[in-house]
């Protein structure tokens, strides 16, 4: 008996790869397992098959187990449902039918259904334990809670848990939960926060199934086993784009009620292919059992990642969708859903090692095949003047194929102009007869290709590695929330963009094919997109640029991004024309929201801008430290500022840190930042100064209440803000108004009110500080986006 436990221990460290050496598979003792949500689908269709499978490979080491499917229903009803599914689970190849039969007889004995609604169901539950452990004389060695039900039910049930099912005396305690873990980076710190205060985060298990298929976990080891092929070529200078896809040909009919509020990109892509993307772009972890080092190598990722804007991403929502919306949720003709059903969007890490390679992510529904893969491209700098079909002129690309599609099985293929991988895992071979299947347009015998020995289901693999504890199969609540971080503000500004309709199938034909450009992907065919303002047909005016006049000063209209182009325009004509006066540009920027469109249009667009001859100075200052995030210099460094090839000598932060604290009277920022601009700005005379317009008619720093008679000819000044950070430094209307252009931008909805305010205004002049900006003799020009205009 105990040489089979240890050869079992040496299985299970094979087919991690590792193991943390918890102990729990020598000591013998007992296994409480309890599925919330037992007879639902998800449990039907995986879990209790891989709870059995689990069972088979442990019975044998004198681990004993008992399974409870718990539910809301009660025990009369829900036992014979249960029990049809228990009975079709199926044991692994090599078990013998007499012995599976066996198996399977056991299983169905030590399993039984338990209503699992009040405080008192659970209560029940943990003395049923205790008595059998009692019963059977068996010291307990762990518990189990597997939560396969809805995501709102999560902290009630974890609270009900904590106070009843703890085990005593040393018993591990693990409970298991399943995505969705929020809508939205907010969502998911209050689910997290309400979890934690029933579980420990090294309790919680929150599965991602993709991390469970057998080759996404072979990504990392594939690469660390082929360090010496990968190491030279694993960069910007030779990957050409990496891509991850999941095309899925079926609907999402019946799954309505949580689907239209999710979307495919909170559905699969803030998830599945995040991770993917991260164990293809981190840093291989100098041991894959640190989890804590895995998880902290994922999180670099994830902060490096450029930030996604609009440009970054399109979005389609099949035909029918609609229709099928109104039909489940029983809505009115009139509802229209503006949820995407495929997505694809476009990623940049501003790292060393990845800077400049496009990372795409795609997936969808209604696609013309069902599809999943990684896959990462190489540069070719071959040219073949006779022979396309020379091996060194074949595509170079490592395809981490996840099933389905022309290939049909899992595997990892690396071109043969490439290397040829090691095969070290006893799990995997090569496969070396080849079919006639293509794959990405080239035969299958271009290809070294390892698959699996023995395919497993995903849940079966993540539920022996939750027996085993190791914690990196799954997602740490730092990594959910960075990837929320990184994700909810793409969701925000896509809010209420109109998807690309798509016929669905093979009709799609082109229609969702996309184009990299720089930093942007865009549909390659240019269809008419239909957005919600043109369909009541008031799409007179269109998408150029108006000009006009806002409260006696010129205006420029457009739609946002529009507005943004124009305004980046003029800012690298008066740009231009400053350098060719005087050989130099005085730029005043100021933070907030408005002006972050405008830093990446600058960034990645006006690559001719004269930023060797411009100084940009703040137009204002919260007074943090520099490193954070509330910061405008942040801002302002990390969307434009590190792009740009600026010298560091042009940058003039404001120095709202000295003696190592934050504005304070005597020690002079405000003096300092002033003398500054006298010696450097000739007459003090800023060429063009961007301000945003608060909501409450803000600009700068300068509130309303702000004493701003008080600054006199002073330039700079200590101001206090009506909102957090209170204390802030800003330029005063002194300076603004000595400044040759001051271009006041105002964009988005939010500020209807406001501009409907604005225009009414007539002798109450000063009630607005934005009014107070007229230079002279310089000339001040609204930017004002349609939203704003026109609400
Ligand atoms: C329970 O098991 C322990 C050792 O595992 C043994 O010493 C003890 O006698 C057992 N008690 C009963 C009631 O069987
Ligand atoms: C669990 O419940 C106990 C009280 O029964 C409480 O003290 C504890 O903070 C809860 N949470 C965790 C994570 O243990
Ligand atoms: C890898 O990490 C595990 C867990 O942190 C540790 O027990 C083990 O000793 C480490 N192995 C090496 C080779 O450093
Ligand atoms: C659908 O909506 C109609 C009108 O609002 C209502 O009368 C009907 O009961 C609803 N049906 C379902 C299944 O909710
Ligand atoms: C400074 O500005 C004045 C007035 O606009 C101008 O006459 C002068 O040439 C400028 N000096 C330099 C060095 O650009």
């Amino acid at each position: 008996m105990l040489v089979t436990a240890l050869l079992l221990l040496v299985t299970l460290c094979a087919l991690g790869g590792h193991a943390e050496k918890t102990g729990d598979a020598e000591r013998p003792g007992h296994v409480s397992v309890v599925v919330l949500g037992a007879t639902g689908d998800l449990a039907k269709k995986y879990l209790w098959q891989g709870f059995f499978q689990l069972y088979v490979e442990q019975v044998r080491s004198g681990r004993s187990f008992s399974f409870y499917g718990g539910g809301q229903r009660t025990a009369d009803v829900a036992t014979p449902i249960l029990f049809e599914a228990l009975k079709t689970v199926s044991c692994p190849k090599e078990v013998s039918q007499e012995r599976c039969a066996v198996l399977k007889d056991q299983f169905l004995r030590v399993s039984q259904y338990r209503q699992l609604k009040t405080l008192e169901n659970y209560q029940d539950l943990a003395q049923h334990i205790e008595q059998t452990l009692k019963k059977d004389n068996v010291t307990e060695a762990g518990r189990l809670f597997y939560l396969s039900v809805p995501a709102f039910t999560y902290a009630d049930i974890a609270d009900k848990i904590n106070n009843s099912c703890r085990p005593s005396g040393g018993a591990w305690f693990r409970v298991v939960l399943e995505k969705p873990f929020g809508h939205s980076l907010l969502s998911a710190e209050e689910l997290a926060s309400r979890l934690g205060s029933s579980l420990k985060e090294e309790e919680m298990y929150r599965i991602d199934h993709y991390l469970g298929k057998q080759v996404i976990a072979k990504i990392l080891p594939f690469r660390m086993e082929n360090k010496e092929f990968l190491d030279p070529i694993w960069n910007k200078h030779h990957i050409e784009r990496v891509e991850v896809v999941v095309k899925e040909t079926l609907d999402v009919k019946g799954r309505m009620s949580f689907y239209d509020e999710y979307g495919v990109i909170r559905d699969v892509i803030q998830n599945h292919l995040t991770e993917v993307m991260m164990l293809l772009t981190m840093r291989p972890p100098s041991n894959m059992s640190n989890s804590e080092e895995v998880v902290q190598n994922k999180l670099q990722v994830l902060s490096s990642l450029l930030p996604l804007g609009r440009n970054q991403a399109v979005i389609g929502q099949y035909q029918e969708y609609s229709s099928q919306v109104q039909l489940e949720l029983n809505k009115t003709k009139d509802r229209r859903s503006l949820t995407p059903t495929f997505a694809a969007v476009l990623l940049r890490l501003d790292d060393a090692q990845y800077e400049g390679v496009p990372v795409l992510l795609l997936s969808g529904k209604m696609l013309d095949e069902r599809v999943g893969y990684a896959r990462v491209l190489f540069k070719n700098d071959m040219f073949c003047l006779q022979n396309d079909n020379s091996v060194h002129c074949k595509p170079k690309q490592i395809v981490f194929y996840f099933g389905h599609g022309s290939l049909q099985y899992p595997a990892v293929l690396v071109s043969k102009t490439l290397f040829k991988p090691v095969l070290v895992d006893g799990e995997w071979k090569e496969v070396t007869e080849h079919s006639n299947v293509k794959v990405f347009g080239s035969p299958l015998s271009d290809f070294y290709v390892q698959t699996p020995k023995e395919q497993r289901e995903a849940y079966s693999e993540l539920i022996s590695r939750i027996y085993a504890g190791e914690k990196n199969s799954f997602i740490s609540v730092e990594n959910l929330l960075a990837s929320w971080s990184v994700w909810t503000p793409l969701l925000s500004s896509l809010y209420t963009e109109f998807p690309r309709i798509y016929p669905g199938g093979e009709d799609n034909v082109d229609l969702l094919d996309v184009q990299l450009k720089g930093n942007d992907i865009k549909f390659k065919s240019e269809v008419v997109i239909i957005r919600p303002d043109q369909m009541g047909g008031t799409s007179g005016g269109g998408y150029q640029a108006i000009h006009g006049k806002f409260c006696d000063t010129d205006m420029v209209s457009a739609w946002t991004e529009q507005l943004v182009e124009k305004l980046a325009a003029d800012l690298q004509e008066a740009a231009e024309a400053a350098v060719l006066e005087s050989g130099v540009f005085h730029l005043a920027l100021s933070g907030g929201s408005s002006p972050l469109a405008l830093f990446h249009r600058l960034a990645f667009h006006h690559f001719s801008f004269p930023w060797r001859y411009t100084h940009v100075w703040m137009v204002d200052e919260r007074c943090v430290s520099p490193t954070q995030v509330e910061s405008n210099f942040y801002l302002l460094h990390n969307h434009l500022l590190q792009h740009v090839k600026i010298p560091y000598f042009n940058i003039h932060p404001m120095p709202v840190e000295l003696n190592r604290r934050l504005c304070v009277e005597e020690d002079g920022g405000a003096q300092m930042y002033q003398e500054l601009i006298t010696q450097l700005v000739n007459g003090s005379s800023f060429h063009f100064v961007l301000l945003g317009v608060g909501y409450d008619g803000h600009v700068a720093s300068l509130f309303r209440g702000t004493e701003v008679e008080k600054h006199g000819e002073q330039l700079v000044a200590l101001t206090e803000s009506p909102t957090k950070p209170h204390q802030r430094m800003s330029l005063t209307f002194t300076a603004i108004n000595h400044a040759r252009r001051v271009a006041l931008l105002v964009i988005g909805k939010q500020k209807h009110e406001l501009v409907t305010q604005l225009s009414r205004l007539k002798n109450d002049k000063d009630r607005y500080p934005v009014t107070r900006v007229s230079p002279s003799p310089g000339k001040s020009v609204w930017y004002m986006d349609y939203d704003a205009l026109l609400g």
